[in-house]
């Protein structure tokens, strides 16, 4: 099974795509780590706690459980993981395991990023989003109530460990809202596994093992070449975002409750794929692919009620925005997008109104 490198001026580390992988955890704790505290929620730890347990015998540690969701992704709660960590006799050879979703992932990697100025982290994400997005590239951090993500810092872990196996007992709809990640790097860099999406839609949905480690290991490998030539999202990261920008729009117009991130980057997807086609910057044919796609894995929660100025009020909130202007990620086609600030309000605007009635 593959492994990617990650290389990054702060850390080289590899993010191992294998069935079985959290058995062999115990392999990647440096022996001179002190204690180490996994961060999870009650679920996962239920589900999943055997190989952990199995990997790290003999070491000290500590369970903290953190209720996972968008609205306790707050500094409130790092302030709380963090004196449980002291609590627990953490000190600066102590190592955090994020072991748990995108919400895990990003917040337990922020705790580590910053208890005692920086402690190490690995990642063990357990939702399909979380191993091909938020668990690999060192992006960690919590949201404010006026945008997501909006405090944070890079912090790369030691080790990325997915393990495929784990998604056995995701629900279907965290499944399903991965898979837009997915489809998501298709349209950036892979027109093939964009292709394997729409080709093996049943096999990916069935979670036939092969596919789902192809699909897996195909999104794992362009995240993994994307942060190893930038890292700080000064340049190509920037790509990463395609859909996020009016996605983030969405899950902060709804508070964060109505849609899963990867729906609304699903959502997004699509709102960008109208502006894209507006702007003549993407063939008709090619446009209908990428919404084709994302509509053949939906469907995603009603969008009823939702207004589009409203919305398009929300963009200028987002970290993508610099000096008032707004970055947007335009496919230009399947496997090829363009970042453009070129765009007329207008057209956004319409392109939000397309993709609400769609
Ligand atoms: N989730 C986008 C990135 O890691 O840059």
């Amino acid at each position: 099974m593959p492994s990617f490198p990650v290389q990054t001026p702060q850390r080289n580390y590899q993010a191992i795509v294998e069935r079985g992988a959290l058995a062999k955890l115990g392999d990647h704790i440096p022996a001179k780590a002190g204690k180490i505290f996994i961060v999870t929620e009650w679920d996962v730890w239920n589900m999943h706690q055997g190989p952990v347990l199995e990997a790290i015998q003999g070491r000290p540690f500590q369970v903290i459980f953190f209720s996972g969701g968008e609205v306790n992704k707050r500094l409130v709660s790092v302030e709380a993981l963090a004196d449980q960590v002291l609590l627990g006799g953490g000190d600066r050879s102590s190592i955090v395991i994020a072991f748990g979703g995108g919400i895990v992932c990003d917040t337990a990697g922020f705790l580590a990023a910053i208890f005692m100025r920086g402690i190490p982290v690995i990642q063990i994400p357990t939702t399909l989003l979380a191993q091909v997005d938020a668990a690999v590239g060192g992006k960690t951090g919590v949201n404010l109530a006026e945008g997501k993500n909006l405090i944070g810092c890079f912090h790369q872990p030691l080790v990325v460990i997915i393990d495929p196996n784990v998604l056995s007992t995701l629900p279907d709809r965290e499944y399903r809202a991965g898979l837009y990640e997915i489809i998501k790097c298709g349209v950036i860099a892979d027109a093939s596994l964009f292709e394997v999406m729409v080709r093996e839609r049943e096999a990916v949905l069935a979670q036939h093992p092969e596919t789902v480690d192809r699909i897996v290991a195909g999104a794992v490998r362009i995240k993994a070449h994307v942060v190893t030539e930038d890292e700080r999202e000064e340049d190509l990261r920037r790509i990463l975002n395609f859909g996020h920008t009016f996605g983030h729009a969405l899950e902060a117009e709804t508070k964060y409750s109505r849609f899963l991130h990867g729906e609304a980057v699903a959502w997004g997807m699509n709102a960008a794929t109208y502006l894209a086609l507006r702007c003549g910057i993407l063939e008709q044919s090619e446009g209908r692919r990428i919404l084709d796609c994302t509509a053949s894995y939906g469907p995603i929660p009603s969008l009823e009620g939702l207004s589009a100025a409203a919305l398009a009020a929300r963009l200028q909130a987002d970290k993508k925005t610099i000096q008032g202007k707004i970055h947007f990620v335009l496919p230009e086609a399947v496997g090829r997008v363009r970042i453009t600030a070129d765009v007329t309000g207008e057209a956004v605007l319409a392109a939000i109104q397309t993709a609400l009635a769609a």
